[in-house]
C-alpha cells in the first residue's frame, strides 16, 4: 500500500526543493509509474524472468545449450539397464524409444514395479529431470536401481541425447 505513494512524495520533496532539473530523470519516472501502472508491471515482469533463469531449478528444465557429446557419455551408465532404439528389447529396465511424453509405466510388456505404475507420472522434460536426479525420491519403492545423476547439466544433457536418440521433442512453451 505505501509503496506507490513513496515516488510521489520524493517527487513532492524535490518540488519543494526546487531542485527539479537535476533530478528531472527521477521526477519523471517516478510520476509515470504512479500514473500509469501497466509499463510498472511490465518493467517488473522483465526485471523477474532474468533472474528465474539463473535459478538452478529452472535452469534444468530447458535443454538449451546441452552437450550432445556429454549426454551420451553420461546414458552410458543408463545403457547397463536400458535400449534406446525402436524396437529395442526390455532388459533390467523397458526399452526407452518413445518414452518422452509417454505415460510411467506405459509399455504393457515390461513388469513394472506397482509404485511407477500407480505414480499417474507422464515423462516431460521437469518429469524426467527428478527421475534422473534421484528415481527413489521421486517414487519411493520404484525397481530403477540408480543412485541418480547430481549435475543438472549432465542431466539436461542425457535428456537432451535420449530425445535426439528417439527423434522426441518437448513442448517446452506448455512446461
Ligand atoms: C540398474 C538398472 C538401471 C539403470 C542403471 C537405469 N535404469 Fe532406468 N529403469 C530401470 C528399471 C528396472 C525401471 C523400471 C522401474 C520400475 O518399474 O519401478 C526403469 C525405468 C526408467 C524409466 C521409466 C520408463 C517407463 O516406461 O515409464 C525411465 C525414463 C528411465 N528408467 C530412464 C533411465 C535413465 C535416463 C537412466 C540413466 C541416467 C537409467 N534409467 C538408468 C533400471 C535402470
Amino acid at each position: 500500500m505505501l509503496r506507490p505513494l513513496i515516488p510521489v512524495i520524493s517527487v513532492l520533496a524535490l518540488a519543494a526543493c526546487g531542485n527539479g532539473s537535476g533530478e528531472g530523470g527521477t521526477g519523471s519516472q517516478a510520476s509515470a509509474q504512479a500514473e500509469t501502472p501497466a509499463p510498472v508491471q511490465q518493467t517488473v515482469e522483465e526485471t523477474a524472468s532474468p533472474a528465474a533463469e539463473e535459478s538452478p531449478a529452472s535452469a534444468v528444465l530447458s535443454l538449451d545449450g546441452a552437450d550432445l557429446a556429454n549426454g551420451a557419455r553420461q546414458y552410458r551408465r543408463c545403457q547397463s539397464c536400458h535400449t534406446l532404439a525402436e524396437g529395442g528389447r526390455h532388459t533390467i529396465g523397458p526399452n526407452l524409444h518413445g518414452v518422452i511424453g509417454a505415460p510411467a509405466a506405459g509399455q504393457s510388456d515390461f513388469a513394472y514395479s506397482p509404485r511407477l505404475r500407480e505414480s499417474g507420472l507422464v515423462w516431460d522434460l521437469e518429469t524426467l529431470n527428478a527421475w534422473i536426479e534421484n528415481p527413489r525420491a521421486l517414487v519411493p519403492q520404484n525397481r530403477m536401481s540408480f543412485v541418480g545423476l547430481r549435475n543438472a547439466e549432465d542431466r539436461r544433457d542425457v535428456i537432451a541425447y535420449i530425445a535426439q536418440e528417439t527423434g522426441a521433442t518437448f513442448d517446452e512453451t506448455d512446461e
